[in-house]
């Protein structure tokens, strides 16, 4: 049997954790050998609610799951991780602005990063879903200097997953029928999902289906999902969230499949004229424990406006906590 990993999770007594917990348990995530330690960290008012859920995993008896521990800080609760699942934020109040939600978060985020500096496993692998999750992933990074920003990545497999299924709806197939999908830019109705280099059954997807769809009907519905689905469920996506975290950190971790497009949420490097220093989703792939973006794909005028109006929200949102931010090393590029 292998030697277990240890997987810090914040947020853990909430919403997602509650879906997400019991399929890293069950070894959904990290593989069908691989034993887990859960770390799981919660916010002091929330610590018997997390207890519960601890119960909960227990009495599931997975066989691989070696330990739990419970934390009510992320100092103790980063401890040696290898990988850090930052899922716990601050939801936006009552007449609370996006600008003071990023704000808040930026604090807790901040904090977050410095813990991981200072105590998580020097090769951790970080995936942030707090909102804003590619803001908070900036705040993070650049909070922990001694870690590589590559460490770093946001979710935007939500997304990607959201893409793949509706486009399969519309065409009549399977979501593994669909390949290479891209979600571009941020976690928000800005994003753009991209179905220029998708295949259905191997052939170029926008030949099978009608352009006024995608531009009017699909891209829009993919933008706006989260809102749909909290309008519909009166809470926002869960289950959903849960099962893109574990494909990103799978994908991350284990590799993608040979030729496989995924989307990540990853610090840019400038590739595609994006910006460096925002966290924008970009197409990758994985293999050895690392992601690579994919290049040379062809960005047409149509792409390039949603590229620019996702970067320029990014940019946007950085300035708002610039002032949050220790100043820039050479390795935070
Ligand atoms: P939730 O409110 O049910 O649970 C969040 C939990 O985090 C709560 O139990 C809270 O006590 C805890 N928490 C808050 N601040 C914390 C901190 N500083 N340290 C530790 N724990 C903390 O919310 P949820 O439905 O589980 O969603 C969690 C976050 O994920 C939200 O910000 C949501 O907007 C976001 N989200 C992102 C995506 C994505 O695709 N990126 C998708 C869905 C939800
Ligand atoms: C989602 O995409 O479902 C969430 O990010 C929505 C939200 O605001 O929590």
């Amino acid at each position: 049997m292998r030697r277990p990993v240890r997987i810090a999770v914040t947020g853990a007594a909430g919403a997602i954790s509650y879906s997400l917990l019991f399929k890293i348990a069950a070894g959904e995530m990290m593989g069908r050998d691989q034993p887990v330690i859960l770390q799981l960290i919660e916010l002091p008012d929330a610590m018997e609610s997390l207890r519960g859920v601890a119960m909960e995993l227990e009495d599931c008896a997975y066989p691989l799951l070696h330990t739990i521990t419970l934390h009510d800080n992320v100092e103790e609760g980063f401890s040696n991780c290898h990988f850090a699942l930052l899922v716990g934020a601050r939801p936006r109040g009552p007449g609370m602005e996006r600008s003071d939600l990023i704000e808040v978060n930026a604090e807790i985020f901040a904090r977050q990063g410095k813990a991981l500096n200072d105590f998580a496993n020097r090769d951790v692998k970080v995936l942030v879903t707090g909102n804003p999750a590619n803001t908070n992933a900036l705040i993070a990074s650049r909070n922990a200097p001694d870690l590589s920003p590559s460490q770093f990545t946001c979710l935007t497999r939500l997304d990607h997953n959201r893409a793949r299924g509706m486009l399969a709806s519309q065409c009549g197939v399977t979501a593994r029928d669909i390949q290479n999908i891209i979600i571009w830019g941020n976690h928000s109705p800005t994003q753009y999902p991209d179905l220029h280099h998708a295949t259905v059954f191997g052939v170029p997807a926008m030949g099978q289906i009608d352009t006024a769809w995608y531009r009017d009907q699909f891209i829009p519905r993919v933008q706006e999902r989260g809102s749909e689905i909290i309008k519909a469920r009166g809470l926002s996506s869960a289950a959903s969230a849960a099962q893109a975290i574990v494909d990103q950190m799978h994908n991350w971790s284990q590799g993608t499949d040979p030729g496989e497009i995924v989307s990540m949420g990853i610090l840019s490097d400038g590739s595609y004229g994006i910006q460096k220093g925002v966290f924008f989703s970009f197409p990758v792939r994985c293999n050895y424990g690392r992601y690579q973006i994919v290049h040379g794909l062809d960005i047409s005028d149509f792409s390039r406006k949603q590229l620019t109006a996702t970067e320029l929200e990014l940019l946007e949102e950085k300035s708002v906590v610039e002032h949050l931010l220790p100043k820039e090393t050479e390795a935070s590029h």
